[in-house]
């Protein structure tokens, strides 16, 4: 991606967003409901008629604005709506473009309660799904149906760091008229889905956006139509489900939102450090960052060069006992935190087979290539990562 053409972190610093007092921090929405001085600009606010007032918390208050705004500029898409949760934004968006026997096509590496809700939930609406390897685009291609209504990815797959060509994708979804939804969790400003063409990009901000695993937060990141269709009063999935984030939490996450950059450079520099040496020790490593990582150029051809391959890495241990006795001794031995999750300050270390690919059946674990020993890390931002080096190399 060419940084002259687009520049997130820059794009967040340049919002001015202060508060009615002059506060350098917006003001705290403290508030469900407001007050109108006239009726006619409350019914003009229910039929979305009346710019900068806010009707009621599920549908806008000022922090969640603030937090949206922010997280639009570091996108480069129109508009944004922030959720309770990485779910809460997924679910939103898919439920909001599909109707009963529609179709959707997507990775089969997803996060597991992403293939969940596809696999299991979905079913309930006589809503069909697909699963295809997204980096087949033929596959993805023939997939398509006359009732297809979208091609659902992840940038860089959870777990298996499989990076998803968006150009080529979006290329594929415009000529068939449906829509490409991409979540961009594991790489922010690494990567800007809208800028390569996705329609709808969404996070699980409780990861790196955040990074302080202190609440679950999600955003939909899109075009004003879609945000203004999801908000309508009569019938939008967001509005009428309710998964609106809580405005306290909007404005701590506003204000970790402006570290991002130094924080994504911190742990993509440090996962790069343990994936070369690790790899130079023998072991098995999965990091879009190695030369040896099948996806590599592709990463390099479409990233953003200023923060790096990400801070998310993998080894396979080869057996799931092999796997656990690994990561009781990183835990023991002050690596990091034996936890799902990722992106926060420590690094967190999970098997994903037994937990947050759980939902996704052992032989389809077994056919997208998901070792029953993988180890996934996410890197924290330790100061010193020759250190942990040190002390994860002792425990093998
Ligand atoms: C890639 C990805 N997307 C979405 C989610 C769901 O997010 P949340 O837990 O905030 O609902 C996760 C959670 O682990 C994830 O890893």
């Amino acid at each position: 991606m060419d940084k002259n053409r687009f520049n997130p972190s820059g794009n967040i610093f340049d919002l001015k967003q202060f508060g009615e007092f002059g506060d350098v921090n917006p003001s705290i929405t403290d508030s469900s409901t407001y007050t109108f001085l006239a009726a006619q600009t409350m019914v003009d606010t229910f039929h979305g008629e009346s710019e900068g007032c806010f009707l009621y918390s599920r549908h806008w208050n000022p922090s969640n604005k603030y937090l949206s705004d922010a997280l639009a500029a570091m996108e480069g898409t129109p508009a944004a709506w922030v959720t309770a949760s990485g779910m809460a934004a997924i679910t939103t968006v898919i439920l909001h473009l599909c109707n009963a026997g529609d179709h959707i096509i997507t990775s089969v590496t997803t996060y597991g309660g992403t293939f969940a809700f596809l696999q299991n939930y979905l079913p309930k609406f006589k809503i069909e799904v697909t699963f295809v390897n997204i980096s087949d685009h033929e596959s993805v291609e023939k997939a398509i149906r006359p009732n297809t209504r979208l091609i659902y990815t992840e940038t860089l797959t959870n777990p298996l760091l499989q990076v998803s060509n968006i150009p080529k994708l979006a290329t594929i979804a415009k000529k068939h008229n449906v829509k490409l939804v991409v979540d961009n969790t594991f790489v922010p400003l690494i990567f800007a889905p809208s800028m390569l063409g996705a329609d709808i990009t969404v996070y699980s901000m409780t990861k790196f956006v955040n990074g302080k695993n202190d609440c679950v937060s999600g955003a939909i990141c899109s075009d004003a139509s879609f945000i203004d269709a999801i908000s309508n009063v009569n019938d939008g999935t967001a509005m009428l489900l309710g998964p609106v984030l809580d405005p306290l939490r909007s404005s701590s996450i506003l204000k970790n939102l402006h570290t991002l950059h130094l924080r994504m450079k911190k742990h993509s520099e440090n996962a790069l450090y343990l994936a070369t040496n690790m790899e130079k020790d023998g072991m098995k490593i999965i990091y879009p960052g190695l030369h040896s990582h099948k996806d590599h150029d592709l990463m390099k051809s479409l990233m953003n060069p200023d923060f790096g391959f990400g801070g998310m890495m993998a080894i396979d241990m080869g057996t799931a006992d092999k796997a656990y006795a690994f990561m009781e001794k990183m835990q023991n031995a002050g690596v990091g935190y034996l936890a799902v999750s990722l992106g926060y300050f420590k690094t967190l270390f999970s098997n994903p087979g037994k937990s947050t690919s759980s939902e996704v059946p052992e032989h389809i674990q077994r056919e997208m290539g998901l070792s029953a020993g993988l180890v996934r890390f996410s890197v924290g931002l330790d100061h010193d990562i020759e250190v942990i080096y040190q002390r994860i190399k002792n425990c093998l």
